[in-house]
């Protein structure tokens, strides 16, 4: 679509500051100030990540007010389960061209927000609790969706991990945590797929509102990151638009009926705002203009139910399975649970999409099976006689071969603006499942819901147990292609599954209280908490099974350099079915001591599809980033020399095979200074082997013995100075202190 660009300078330069400043906050919802007479057209944005939700006449940013018919895709929390970046991509170019059909030029997705606890209501709209995966996918996702000429929006950056008190909550996370857990899927993102815009959260990040954070929007984003695109707000995330403009925002949506425009305008003539921050923000907002499409893009929404239909089956995770899936069609089956006739396939709130149409399990199920009966069981809003409608359950079980029940949450129990307070599921289903499986023959379990929910309670009473998360409106069909077993399921967890929320990492300090919330586990997110800890989990992240089974051999790790290394391995399919694998491979950098190090950490992974009896051959590059942590000292990547384990996993826990390599890693010179303790200036691999020889001190030397030293080791060097007095000279002291700055060497 036509409209200016950041080179019609000439069009810009003629702009009243007034003007400018309208074209820095939204004209309504969804839309942007046009300029006519400057050819600057007005650019519209939409929700959601896993569909469209286009208010073309108005509308709210919470879902409430109808929107157009579209297609809705599994969500995140099932995409995240595929492990497939390539499905994100697809995903990604239709819900672009769904955008571009309703005249959307900006579609507000993905959300690749950390999973840091269960308990957060959202996590239907992210992808996982590893920033690695989350990382993959969203660049799979935006690249397809850009691919179409809509832009993405990736949000919401950054720290925004709860939905209590979401807008005023500070979430107080050290540097190392922030760059190495909350910050690489958006990293990844703005470096290999340019989203047009990235959204800023609503929260603060120890005390400063993402909306106003030059460190945040300026230093990390645009100067380490290299972002060219706008950044944009989240709707209502402005407090202060003046000085959100000097931070570095963008664009401030929705529009506040001018107020805004006044206080940035007032700000330029009082000097408080640079006029230049508005010209830059101005040109990325222009720029904006130059997405969209020519003319009118038509949609095939029967290939984007397929294509709904697919992902969801690719991203059904089969966690436990005692020789009873896939299901013969010729079985007598009870279907039991509300869920398999009214399916639950997406989230509240703004990413609640109106769809074209959804399919149930019941219905599906009838196309392959001609023996079913059918039990609610229970009443989705928990109201109701459970009790009759259990005991309905219970006989339909009872004149069955298997029973299949639909469990998990309702609606009500999770969605943006609000997080759970248990992972259980309700009372009335765990009753239910126990009820039916003391008389079913066999006994399967299909799980819909978007935060994790615990099995305990009746996990051991069943014979499988299928995990479909949100599927989205083709999830029932999907999940009847994997029971019956025309799809092989290849999921695997995103998540960890915990016995308990009291073993979860961000239990105690989750959703914090008076305003803070504390990010006490640091690194330690997810399977890395459970791994590290030897802490127990139900299902640890990485685990899906298959009806075939697969084999890998010839695992392999070469060094490739000072800091990086290939993996090889072959994936071979012994099974009778056609089906697909995922390689993970995970580092063990916790014995190398410098800082604490996680005993797991997922730095690379495939997902292959290997036919029955075949094998594939699998390389794998582990990059600098691969062995790294961050260096707050330094603020920046640091491999440390030394051994690392290099795990093949079958998923977070379970190890295939394993080796351990020696990088050369970083040769750090800390600038030593009179605060650097004792130990430092002994082991400086520049001053400490000249030390002794510089200063001619028995005392010195007496000190550098290893028993001394370990206990001398952390005074400050000053005091050691002062403990040798005269035999030891200034100059001398100088002269090392320059060394270890590289100078006079
Ligand atoms: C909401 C959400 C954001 C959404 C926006 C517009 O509050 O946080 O994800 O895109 O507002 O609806």
């Amino acid at each position: 679509m036509s409209g200016a660009t950041e080179s019609d300078t000439s069009a810009l330069a003629v702009l009243t500051l007034e003007q400018k400043a309208s074209l820095l906050s939204g004209r309504d919802t969804w839309t942007t100030q046009p300029i006519e007479d400057a050819g600057i057209r007005s650019v519209r944005m939409s929700d959601g990540p896993n569909g469209l939700r286009a208010q073309l006449n108005g509308g709210d940013a919470l879902g409430f007010q109808p929107s157009e018919p579209s297609t809705c895709f599994p969500p995140a929390v099932a995409v995240g389960s595929s492990w497939d970046p390539e499905l994100a991509t697809k995903v990604g170019e239709a819900l672009g061209r769904e955008g571009l059909s309703f005249g959307i030029d900006v579609v507000l997705g993905p959300g690749v927000n950390i999973k840091r606890s269960p308990l957060c209501g959202r996590n239907f709209e992210y992808y996982s609790e590893d920033p690695l995966l989350a990382g993959a996918l969203g660049v799979g996702y935006v690249r397809g969706m850009q691919s179409t000429g809509a832009g993405a929006s990736v949000k919401h950056f950054a720290a925004n991990n709860q939905e209590t008190d979401r807008m005023r909550v500070s979430s107080e996370v050290d540097e190392r945590t922030l760059r190495e857990i909350y910050f690489p899927a958006f990293e990844r993102i703005v470096k290999e797929a340019q989203p047009a815009t990235v959204m800023c959260a609503y929260n603060r990040i120890n005390g400063v509102y993402s909306s106003e954070n030059p460190w945040l929007l300026k230093d990390v984003l645009r100067t380490e990151w290299g972002f060219e695109g706008a950044v944009i707000s989240d709707w209502g995330a402005v407090h202060r638009p003046a000085g959100a403009v000097a931070a570095g925002l963008d664009l401030e949506m929705p529009g506040t009926r001018g107020r805004s425009i006044r206080e940035i305008v007032a700000a330029v003539e009082a000097g408080d705002l640079d006029e230049a921050e508005v010209d830059r923000s101005v040109a990325r907002v222009v720029k904006l203009t130059g997405l969209g499409a020519e003319g009118k893009v038509a949609v095939d929404f029967d290939a984007h139910h397929a294509l709904a239909r697919a992902t969801a089956a690719a991203s059904i995770v089969l966690l436990k399975n005692e020789a009873t899936l896939p299901l013969e069609a010729q079985m007598r089956i009870a279907v039991v649970g509300e869920f398999a006739r009214t399916p639950r396939f997406q989230g509240g709130g703004s990413s609640h999409v109106n769809a074209v149409r959804s399919e149930a399990f019941l219905d599906a199920a009838t196309a392959h099976s001609a023996s079913i009966e059918f039990a609610a069981g229970f009443t989705l809003d928990g109201r109701g006689d459970d009790l009759d409608l259990r005991g309905a359950a219970v006989a339909a079980a009872s004149r069955s071969e298997v029973a299949v029940i639909f469990a998990g949450l309702a609606e009500s129990d999770e969605s943006e603006g609000y997080d759970r307070t248990t992972i259980e599921l309700p009372a009335s289903q765990i009753a239910l499942i126990r009820a039916v499986a003391a008389v079913a023959p066999k006994t399967v379990v299909v799980l819909s819901h978007g935060g994790v929910v615990g099995l305990e309670g009746w996990h051991d009473d069943v014979d499988a147990i299928l995990d479909g998360f949100l599927l989205g409106q083709a999830g029932g069909a999907a999940i009847a292609d994997v029971v019956f077993g025309v799809v092989n399921p290849s999921g695997r967890l995103a998540e960890t599954i915990p016995l308990r929320i009291e073993d979860t990492p961000a239990f105690g300090n989750f959703p914090g209280e008076q305003g803070h919330v504390v990010y006490g586990e640091r690194t330690l997110v997810g399977y890395r908490w459970y791994a590290t800890r030897g802490i127990p989990v139900r299902y640890p992240f990485g685990h899906g099974l298959s009806y075939s089974t697969f084999r890998t051999s010839g695992f392999t790790v070469t060094v490739t350099g000072d800091d990086t290394a290939t993996v090889r391995v072959t994936v071979e399919n012994t099974g009778t079915r056609d089906g697909a694998h995922v390689v993970q491979v995970y580092v063990d950098a916790s014995a190398l001591g410098t800082v604490q190090r996680s005993a797991r950490e997922l730095r690379a992974f495939r997902k292959v599809h290997v036919p029955a009896g075949g094998a594939v051959e699998v390389e794998l590059e582990l990059d600098r980033r691969g062995f790294a942590y961050w260096d707050v000292d330094l603020h920046d990547w640091v491999v440390t020399p030394g051994s690392y384990r290099v795990i093949l996993g079958r998923d977070a826990f379970a190890v295939d095979a394993e080796t351990t390599i020696d990088l050369v890693g970083d040769r750090i010179n800390r600038e030593l200074t009179m605060g650097s303790t004792a130990q430092e200036w002994f082991e400086h691999s520049v001053v400490g082997p000249v030390l002794l020889d510089t200063i001619q001190s028995d005392l010195l030397r007496a000190m550098a013995q290893p028993e001394a030293l370990r206990m001398l080791g952390s005074l400050p060097w000053q005091k050691i100075v002062n403990l040798l007095g005269d035999s030891v000279s200034r100059d001398d002291v100088d002269t090392l202190m320059a060394a270890s700055r590289g100078e006079g060497c």
